[in-house]
């Protein structure tokens, strides 16, 4: 028996919380004005190493006491003692994802994703090259491949490990799905929306690409900074994205 597709309604709401809004600020109330400015549209957001270092975990929490997502961009890359203690932190704060350096290798990955075994709601999800790296960037740091020979290769590894999921380029989504199969997430920072793209603006991500093309590319999730936090109306950016994203069909 086939499922009954889930209304429009029902799908921009699951959309919701697929767009990951980055809170990258350095002061709370710039932070919580946004938060304020989305209301019940805005369900998923990401908390990283800025906004975490002035403000410790208030907002993080108050979002999670709110019932959103909290994506802790933690970046971890340490020994594995360090990074199983900071992904139980992530987990008794509430938060729905932890970001680990794949590139630190197998056993700090490990050590997370069993750290965060006790925590059900936590998935880790680990990083596999910087949006804002390209293949020469890789040769100064002594990596003889190319940035998606590095991506693969440590996508394999977050996989075997027993990652939830991995960040990744718009651009690699395609590939990644295709390699990693149907159940792990893609969360796919580096996107611009179509009107940055059309007057050419600059950014420092590399490889950038529209959130729609990511998501049918197959990403599970996307990370919308500046574009929509910097924007005049950004309840009016995410309504948009909600519509635009939650007619496609998404993974997982
Ligand atoms: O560029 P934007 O403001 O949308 O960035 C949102 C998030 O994407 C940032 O918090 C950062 O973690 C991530 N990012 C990235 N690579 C870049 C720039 C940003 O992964 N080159």
């Amino acid at each position: 028996m086939t499922a009954a597709l889930p209304d429009l309604q029902d799908r921009r709401v699951n959309m919701a919380r697929r767009i990951i809004v980055a809170l990258d600020f350095d002061t709370v109330d710039d932070a919580e004005a946004i938060v304020d400015r989305l209301g019940d549209a805005g369900q998923s957001y990401k908390v990283g190493l800025e906004l975490l270092t002035v403000a410790g975990p208030t907002l993080a929490t108050r979002l999670v006491d709110e019932g959103k997502d909290v994506f802790l961009d933690l970046k971890l890359f340490e020994i594995p003692t360090s990074v199983a203690g900071a992904v139980r932190a992530a987990g008794r704060l509430g938060a729905t994802m932890v970001t680990v350096h794949a590139m630190g290798g197998s056993r700090i990955m490990e050590a997370a994703v069993r750290a965060a075994a006790d925590f059900p709601q936590l998935r880790v999800i680990a990083l596999t090259v910087v949006t804002s790296l390209t293949d020469t960037d890789l040769a100064a740091i002594g990596l003889n491949a190319t940035i998606g020979e590095q991506v693969i290769r440590l996508a394999r590894l977050a996989q075997r490990a027993g990652c939830h999921g991995v960040v990744a380029s718009p651009q690699d989504a395609a590939l990644l799905r295709a390699e990693l199969g149907p159940d792990m997430l893609i969360v796919t920072p580096g996107v611009m929306l179509q009107a940055e793209m059309n007057i050419g603006t600059t950014t420092e991500h590399a490889r950038p690409a529209h959130p729609a093309a990511a998501i049918r590319a197959g990403a599970t999730h996307i990370v919308i900074g500046r574009s929509l936090t910097r924007a005049p109306d950004p309840a009016a950016v995410l309504a948009h994205l909600e519509d635009e994203l939650g007619v496609l069909r998404a993974h997982s």
